[in-house]
C-alpha cells in the first residue's frame, strides 16, 4: 500500500459565527443552527427567511467539536438545530440525548424511512453516494463487477490500479461499517485485506483521488459522487466517470447530511418549520449547491446528476454506521489499511 505525501491528515477546525447574534450584542435571530455542513447554507437560509420571515444564523464547526459544545452548554445552549454530516454522527448525537423527538407528517412524507430516525429525532436532508469511479481511457465499464463492486476492487486484476481514501476519513469508516453490517466482520476484513494486497494507493482527499484518476496515475477508485460533479462542471473533459456500484447486489453505498431539533431549543416550533422547508420547498436550494441528491423522491436532482442515470441505493443503517464505527476503525488497522 502506498500513501501519497500531499496534505496527509491535515484538518482545519474552525468555529465561525455567521450573521449576528451568537457572538455579538445584536438582537439574536429567531433560529440558531450549529452546523458541521459547510456547503452553501447561507443561500438556503436566506431563501427560507424571505419566504417565512423567520431569521436564521449559524455557527459552523467540526462535528465532534459542535457535539461537545452542545453537551457542555446544556440548557444554556443557544442552538435550536444541530446539522451534521454522516448518518453515524446523527445517530451518535441522538444516542447522547442531544435531539428532541418531532412529530411531523410533512417530514415523514418527504424523507424516506431509512434516512430518518424512527422516533423523529433527526432527518436526512441531502444524500451523497460513495461509489466506484474510473478513467474511461483505462477501464472498460464492462470489466467492473456489478454484484459487489466494492469487494471486487480486491480482485488481482486491479492490482496497482486502485486509489482509495485514508482510514481516518469518516467516508472510509462508514463504508467499512456498512461492509461489516452487510457481510459480517470476518468477510469485511477479508475484503479490506484484499484491497491492501492489491497495493491500493491511499489518498488524503477525494479531489486528489479524482485528479489522480484523471491524470492516469490510478485507473479506478471509490469517491463521493459530488466531487465528480464539481470537477466536471469546471472541466467537461475531466477523465473520470461514475459507475453505480453493486447494482446487481446490495446497491450503491450512500450517506446523508441531516439535522434535528436540539433538546434545549427554546424555539422548537420554528426549528421544525425550517427542517420541513429544507426537506420540501427548500430541497433544491439545499442540495444543488453541493451537487448532492435530494432525499425527497418528489424533488428532481440537478441536470448533471440526472444525466448519470438512476441507481439502486444500499439502505442507510445509521445505527450501524454509528455503533460500528469503532469496529470499522479497528478492522482497518488490523488489515494494515492506512
Ligand atoms: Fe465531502
Amino acid at each position: 500500500m502506498r500513501r501519497t505525501a500531499l496534505a496527509a491528515g491535515l484538518t482545519v477546525v474552525s468555529v465561525v459565527a455567521s450573521g449576528c447574534g451568537i457572538f455579538s450584542d445584536d438582537e439574536p435571530a429567531d433560529l440558531q443552527v450549529y452546523t458541521a455542513r459547510h456547503y452553501d447554507l447561507e443561500k438556503a437560509f436566506d431563501e427560507f427567511t424571505e419566504e417565512t420571515g423567520i431569521t436564521v444564523e449559524f455557527l459552523d464547526g467540526d462535528d465532534a467539536e459542535l457535539l461537545e459544545r452542545l453537551k457542555k452548554e446544556g440548557e444554556d445552549s443557544p442552538a435550536d438545530i444541530f446539522m451534521t454530516v454522516d448518518a453515524g454522527n446523527l445517530w451518535n448525537a441522538a444516542d447522547q440525548g442531544q435531539f428532541q423527538a418531532l412529530t411531523s407528517p410533512a417530514l415523514d412524507a418527504a424523507v424516506p424511512e431509512d434516512l430518518r430516525d424512527p422516533d423523529g429525532q433527526w432527518y436526512g436532508l441531502a444524500m451523497r453516494a460513495r461509489t466506484v469511479v474510473y478513467n474511461p481511457e483505462k477501464v472498460d465499464p464492462a470489466e467492473i463487477d456489478t454484484t459487489d463492486s466494492y469487494a471486487a476492487l480486491g480482485d488481482p486484476k486491479w492490482r496497482g490500479r486502485v486509489c482509495m481514501r485514508d482510514a481516518t476519513a469518516s467516508y472510509t469508516q462508514s463504508l467499512v461499517a456498512s461492509l461489516i453490517d452487510l457481510h459480517g466482520r470476518e468477510r469485511a476484513l477479508e475484503i479490506v485485506e484484499s484491497w491492501v494486497a492489491n497495493d491500493v494507493q491511499i489518498m488524503s482527499n477525494d479531489i486528489e483521488l479524482l485528479d489522480a484518476i484523471d491524470a492516469g496515475a490510478c485507473d479506478i477508485g471509490i469517491s463521493n459522487h459530488y466531487y465528480v460533479g464539481r470537477q466536471l462542471e469546471d472541466d467537461p473533459d475531466y477523465k473520470v466517470k461514475v459507475f453505480w456500484a453493486s447494482q446487481d447486489g446490495d446497491g450503491t453505498h450512500v450517506n446523508i447530511s441531516g439535522a434535528g431539533v436540539t433538546t434545549n431549543s427554546d424555539n422548537a416550533e420554528d426549528a421544525q418549520k425550517l427542517l420541513e422547508w429544507l426537506a420540501t420547498d427548500g430541497q433544491s436550494h439545499f442540495v444543488d449547491g453541493n451537487f448532492e441528491f435530494p432525499v425527497n423522491p418528489q424533488v428532481a436532482p440537478m441536470e448533471l446528476l440526472a444525466g448519470w442515470g438512476e441507481f439502486k441505493r444500499m439502505p442507510v443503517d445509521a445505527k450501524a454506521y454509528g455503533s460500528l464505527n469503532a469496529d470499522a476503525v479497528a478492522l482497518l488497522g488490523e488489515a494494515d489499511y492506512e
